[in-house]
């Protein structure tokens, strides 16, 4: 460690996080920094000798390192933690959502685990439309109608069932219930984004809920989920059937069939997460695993890191102008062919081979020209008022197995519909369809027919989760939340490893920016870049817009020695474990 903060005061941890806030974005110059407070232990960077697990709560880092050392194996990790996450980071985490895992085995096997939500029988492509085909604001995000089948819960059983080496599901979710039933502190990021939503949480939800108290929520309240700590209770019991029948699933469907929703009990009893073919490609020497459809994580990830390949980044500088350009002018194309080819591939026929082609992505940067920025087509940006949230995790353990794992209830706490008597916040992930084409979702994505809804299918999702290995041994384990931006992130993260040779907190931490085609601009974290090279940025004729801050990676990279180095995002509450 070159530099430990300490920080015992609850103004002291504000101060100290604004100070490390700011030195990340102006000197560039990011050093292992630990910040341990009252009430709780954030701890940013550290290096470990057997495991590493990086995740958006402590607590949950902490008990996926426990689960670990107690002979547990990443899956083992991965299951506690998701359902952990579900307790003590309830705007991303979740039973209530989805999301996607790859996992790499000690002896370089690769799996991949869809458990994205899918749509209800019940759901049509013009199901946001009104009389005149126009999308109703809102519906698709906010309330009853936003919600698709959750996907979390069959996820973890089926990744248990197939790789668990612990044996014990009752292990890996008795912590979430004495987290639920005892309670956590929440963080003074948390009192804040929990006062932000408290009136729509009141909107949505007719009977009292966790998330909101008499008061307004300051740091150090404890939480206490007592209704979840039920749910987490059969879940433990019954496994699969303890979520999708029985009692929950009689909530689910009373919750939503009486607000105006559509999932039903065969929807719920028919869902099934979903092991598909990894998406693998070659950059640099290094093997690049990522996440396929109904992602277009691994597919963009791959597109991206193809379109620069040919570039010498070192030699053109770190954060020039003339890199920044290149990076956003493949991130134009390649989100431009997302809107058009990608899609569910159970129901659409994605053309993977075509884009995966190194010679296709060669050709899309044929036109690149390093003097002048591309035009996109005008429309109408998105309107951010919500939060990008997502969440993802990264574990090694101590025999060399990996988990790469993101999940999502979509948009911070997702459609804000907390389930009476099972007490889970349910996703608002309908939004990720495409309801009309040419239309732009939450995120300013546009989309067609390849995402069109339809009953059954999966929404188009960016989450990237990604394993790196070089000389048939894990390197890198990356991913992150932030909807849109998720695959510039982790594509940036990356590059900044493999390309600027940076250790895994300086390519954390460091600012970002980030394209996707539409709308036309290059959106840069405040401060992230000086004054001249957003001025020749401009010259090259892009639009460039601060904005706050880009998702929250976490990263793990095993370095030439062996060691592990595990950096959490400073971003978020974001925390490290391991031993
Ligand atoms: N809900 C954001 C994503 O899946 O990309």
């Amino acid at each position: 460690m070159k530099n430990v903060f300490r920080i015992f005061s609850v103004i002291g941890f504000v101060v100290a996080s604004t100070f490390f806030f700011v030195m990340c974005k102006t000197s560039g110059k990011e050093s292992d920094i630990k910040i341990s407070n009252k009430p709780y232990n954030i701890i940013k960077s550290e290096t470990y000798n057997s495991a590493a697990v990086v995740s958006a709560h402590y607590l949950a880092s902490t008990i996926g390192k426990d689960i670990i050392q107690k002979g547990g194996n990443a899956i083992d990790a991965a299951i506690a933690i998701q359902f952990a996450l579900a307790v003590t980071y309830p705007i991303a985490g979740n039973i209530g959502g989805g999301g996607f895992m790859i996992y790499r085995s000690k002896d370089g096997l690769y799996d991949a685990l869809d458990f994205r939500e899918s749509a209800p029988a019940l759901a049509h492509k013009d199901m946001y439309l009104d009389a005149e085909k126009n999308v109703i604001p809102q519906i698709s995000l906010l309330g009853h109608l936003a919600c698709g089948i959750p996907g979390s819960v069959d996820g973890m059983v089926k990744a248990f069932d197939k790789y668990s080496k612990l044996k014990d599901w009752k292990a890996l979710v008795q912590p979430s219930i004495d987290l639920a039933e005892n309670g956590f502190n929440v963080t003074a990021g948390q009192a804040k984004a929990l006062n932000k939503r408290r009136k729509v949480f009141l909107e949505v939800n007719d009977k009292p809920i966790a998330f909101v108290k008499e008061d307004l929520w300051k740091e150090g309240d404890i939480m206490l989920q007592p209704e979840l700590a039920k749910t987490f209770q059969l879940i433990m019991e019954k496994g699969r059937a303890g979520f999708y029948e029985g009692d929950v699933a009689d909530y689910i469907v009373n919750e939503l069939k009486s607000n105006g929703g559509i999932i039903s009990h065969d929807d719920l009893k028919n869902y099934s997460a979903i092991w598909r073919e990894p998406i693998v490609s070659d950059y640099r020497g290094y093997e690049i695993v990522s996440m396929p459809p109904p992602s277009s994580g691994g597919i963009a990830l791959t597109q991206l890191l193809g379109s620069i390949e040919g570039y010498d980044l070192k030699a053109m500088g770190f954060r020039s102008p003339e890199v920044i350009h290149l990076m956003v002018e493949a991130e134009r194309r390649v989100y431009a062919d997302r809107s058009k080819h990608l899609g569910d591939s159970d129901f659409y026929n994605v053309p993977i081979d075509v884009l995966m082609q190194d010679e296709y992505n060669k050709e899309r940067m044929s036109d690149f020209n390093p003097m002048k920025a591309s035009n996109s087509e005008d429309v109408q940006a998105s309107n951010l008022q919500e939060s990008e949230e997502t969440t993802h995790f990264s574990i090694i353990d101590d025999e060399g197995n990996a988990v790469s794992l993101t999940t999502t209830i979509n948009t911070g706490y997702g459609s804000k519909v907390v389930v009476d008597g099972a007490g889970f916040i349910l996703n608002n992930e309908m939004d990720d369809f495409s309801s009309k084409p040419g239309v732009p979702n939450y995120f300013g994505l546009v989309g067609n027919e390849a995402n069109a809804i339809e009953p059954g299918k999966r929404m188009l999702s960016s989450m990237t989760p990604t394993i790196v290995a070089k000389d048939d041994k894990v390197k890198i384990v990356v991913g992150t939340p932030g909807g849109s931006t998720i695959i510039t992130s982790v594509f940036q993260t990356i590059v900044n490893i493999i390309d600027f040779g940076m250790n895994a907190n300086d390519a954390t931490q460091s600012c970002r920016f980030h394209h996707q085609w539409l709308p036309d601009k290059i959106q840069i974290e405040n401060d992230c870049l000086p004054k001249s090279t957003i001025v020749s940025l401009q010259k090259l004729g892009h639009e460039v817009i601060s904005r706050g801050s880009i998702g929250k990676v976490e990263t793990i990279l095993i370095n030439d020695t062996g060691t592990i180095e595990a950096a959490a995002d400073f971003r978020g509450d974001d925390s490290v474990s391991g031993f």
